[in-house]
């Protein structure tokens, strides 16, 4: 095919090796390059993950590391046997209860094609034959290694896997500053740093789904430092590309080495494995950066843009979402008039959130309807169709909610197939949220699932977004399905959930979908290979949402952040914040509404509509920018960041005060980032008569405005100011 090279070479023949009997593997980008070696017992080894070096080679020279405070050294699939005796990436029992696997390398070959360099390595116990093939993919311009582990049991017996981690890497580094994300319920993303100590910390999920309701499965380690820097030191990003169960292990050893380890959540999971069979763990995401956690976001983001997110790189609509504004309570004539609204506001599509659904157990409240998907006509007599229609006959896309992994108790779907319920045999279903979950083990619960989402498309030709929920945890699992077997129940679940994705893009594949858990449950880069974007959070309170947002961007890019306004005092919060504030700060993400619009008063439906209007101005930068966190909320009184064209020629600045400081602070000063410094800039607030900025309308070179001379008056608590800057 045009412009495809394809080229598979063993890369034992590019370059001799410094000793005969040891080999080296380079797995590199433009600017990273993660170097491999082995040793004379045949053990793979990581040697480096850094910035690309010359002669790579002259590792194989050294083989001090070798020899580990346990003799082990870095392996580079750490498994339970042989010398290695610290946290295994691979533990097996087999079928004479032995847990021992030594693993050697037997080869590896590498293939090129379109960007992306791909290198498998080949390992084998000679004892069990069991083998592993390490696959890693090397996104060349993005600086962006996803590594995934292949296990396959070559013996004549089952074994069972007892940890299968996706990747595992080794650093060397005086210091580990690791930072990650905790939360809940509309708290989701909360920033956490901590220095590691001489002990292993795990992160973990063992929630089933909404995954990522507490900690998400992804990080940032500064190395070598104690102060996290946005654009300088040595920082590695890791995000673990599953929706379900996850851990994530940072083992610091005496020697003060690090060994990180990621992969699916064991917990319960012992997976079995039949002879001849192989086990495909999940991605992981990995990038390095030696310019600050900055860079690693931008090449995650480069990476999701081009690669990691579904439809990445396209512009998503505007929209009003139903929720906040109407909840349960509506009836056509409330949507229609809600359309009126957006479409005279300058929105661009009307999503329309629960409560549309279920005739026999109507979704009038969370208690009933989930699993009977069908429109409820006592409350919408004239259909889907008619209300989409409308939307569409007003300029506007339409959106529809579901929730097809779930059911309640209260419904036909329930009563028809309670062997379709996640349940523990002889054990009464915990309900949150009133609902249970449907076990997607099952594929005859997928076929189900797939079809709620074909049944729903068949209801009007203008749907052109969905909304897929999913509102509660998985606890006390059990599945019919699965009857003896249900270790396999947690990977089979999400497994589940993929295939049913899958079946969902290969027909629809111009839907956009979201990802909603509760809000952001389900914010990971396995589901974000099907899904468009994501709810960011519940919590759409302009306050809240700048740690959120702030977090979610380090691993994840702007693009995929569905971010509304919505009336005050918040619904989650109580906080009453400005007009203006929520709109500039729903405006780093995919801009949205989530009111009633007919309650603004004049003056904020005036602020609405110039808000929504000059948000298209620069929304493509949002898509497709580069992001610069100018300042953090959690570390400054301000929050601050850009995006910026690939070309430098534009940028959006968003400048927000979280904290009262007083009357002479007031005036923060702000480097800007990611501009070139020999060009020109006008400067120009948006959304005001009278800017907060002395330079507005003027024009400033890059190299001033990032001298530190941006400082925009921000007196009060929430005052807020978004700039556009054009080259000249
Ligand atoms: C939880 C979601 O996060 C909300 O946005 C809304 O869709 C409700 N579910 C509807 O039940």
């Amino acid at each position: 095919m045009k412009h495809i090279l394809l080229l598979t070479v063993s890369l034992l023949c590019l370059y001799l090796p410094a000793r005969a009997n040891k080999t080296y593997i380079l797995v590199q980008t433009d600017h990273t390059q993660l170097v491999l070696t082995t040793d004379d017992a045949g053990n793979l080894r990581t040697r480096y993950y850094g910035s690309r070096i010359d002669a790579p080679w002259t590792f194989l020279n050294d083989d001090k590391l070798f020899t580990g405070p346990n003799g082990s050294g870095p392996m580079t699939i750490p498994t339970t046997g042989g010398v290695f005796i610290g946290t295994p990436a691979l533990h097996v029992r087999y079928a004479d209860g032995s847990h021992n696997t030594e693993l050697y390398y037997t080869g590896h070959t590498s293939e090129y094609r379109a960007g992306v360099f791909t290198t498998k390595v080949m390992l084998r116990d000679p004892v069990t034959a069991l083998a592993v093939v390490l696959i890693y993919e090397a996104y060349e311009k993005e600086d962006v290694i996803v590594a995934h582990t292949e296990i396959i049991n070559g013996g004549k017996k089952p074994v069972e896997l007892l940890d299968y981690a996706s990747s595992a890497l080794h650093f060397n580094a005086d210091k580990y500053l690791l930072t990650h994300t905790w939360g809940g319920w509309a708290t989701e993303m909360q920033v956490e740093r901590e220095l590691l100590g001489h002990d292993t910390k795990v992160i973990e999920s063992r929630r089933g789904v909404q995954a990522t309701q507490g900690n998400n499965p992804s990080f940032m380690l500064s190395l070598n430092t104690a102060e996290f820097s946005e654009t300088a030191g040595e920082v590695i990003a890791g995000a673990l590309a599953w929706s379900g169960n996850f851990r994530l292990s940072f083992e610091h050893d005496n020697a003060g080495k690090l060994n990180v380890i990621a992969g699916i959540n064991p917990h319960a999971a012992t997976y079995s494995l039949a002879p001849g069979k192989t086990f495909i763990t999940p991605d992981m995401v990995w990038t390095y950066s030696n310019n600050g956690a900055g860079q690693a976001s931008r090449n995650l983001h480069r990476w999701a843009r081009n690669w990691g997110v579904y439809g990445g790189g396209q512009v998503h609509p505007t929209l009003l979402n139903s929720w906040e504004g109407a909840y349960f309570s509506f009836t056509t004539e409330t949507l229609l008039r809600m359309i009126d609204d957006a479409a005279g506001m300058g929105l661009e599509m009307f999503v329309l959130d629960d409560g549309w659904f279920a005739k026999d157990y109507p979704r009038n409240g969370d208690d009933a309807g989930l699993g009977d998907w069908e429109v409820n006509t006592a409350k919408l007599p004239e259909g889907i169709d008619y209300v989409a229609s409308y939307a569409h006959d007003k300029g506007l896309k339409f959106g529809i909610w579901i929730e097809p992994e779930m059911v309640n108790p209260a419904s036909n779907l329930a009563h028809r197939h309670p062997e379709w319920v996640v349940k523990s045999p002889g054990r009464d279903i915990y309900q949150e949220r009133n609902q249970w979950v449907l076990d997607l083990s099952n594929p005859a619960v997928q076929d189900f699932v797939y079809g709620i989402f074909d049944g729903v498309m068949q209801l009007s030709k203008n749907i052109d977004y969905v909304k897929w929920d999913c509102n509660r945890v998985i606890e006390s699992f059990g599945s019919t399905y699965l009857g003896k077997e249900q270790d396999r129940f947690y990977v089979e679940y999400c497994q589940g959930l993929y295939n049913v994705m899958r079946r969902i893009r290969e027909k629809y594949p111009r839907v956009l979908i979201q990802c909603c858990s509760s809000g952001g449950g389900r914010v990971d880069y396995g589901a974000l290979r099907y899904f468009d974007e994501i709810w960011t959070s519940d919590n759409t309170d302009g306050d809240c949402r700048a740690y959120i947002q702030y977090a979610t961007n380090l691993i994840y890019p702007p693009f995929i952040m569905g971010a509304h306004v919505s009336a005050v005092p918040n619904h989650q919060s109580g906080n009453v914040t400005p007009l203006k504030f929520r709109f500039d700060m729903a405006c780093a993400g995919r801009l949205g509404l989530e009111l009633q619009p007919k309650h603004f008063s004049e003056h904020e439906r005036a602020l609405a509509e110039r808000c929504i209007a000059s948000y298209y101005q620069y929304r493509d930068l949002v898509f497709t920018g580069d992001l610069y966190r100018l300042s953090s909320p959690y570390d400054s009184d301000y929050y601050a960041l850009m995006y910026v064209s690939q070309d430098k020629s534009r940028a959006v600045v968003y400048t927000y005060c979280m904290r009262y400081q007083h009357r002479a602070g007031s005036q923060h000063s702000f480097r800007l980032d990611g501009l070139d410094p020999k060009r020109n800039y006008t400067v120009k607030e948006l959304n005001v008569n009278r800017s907060c900025w002395w330079g507005d309308g003027d024009v400033f070179s890059g190299e001033f405005l990032q001298s530190g001379a941006f400082n925009p008056d921000l007196p009060q608590k929430y005052s807020s100011a978004v700039f556009y800057l054009e080259a000249q």
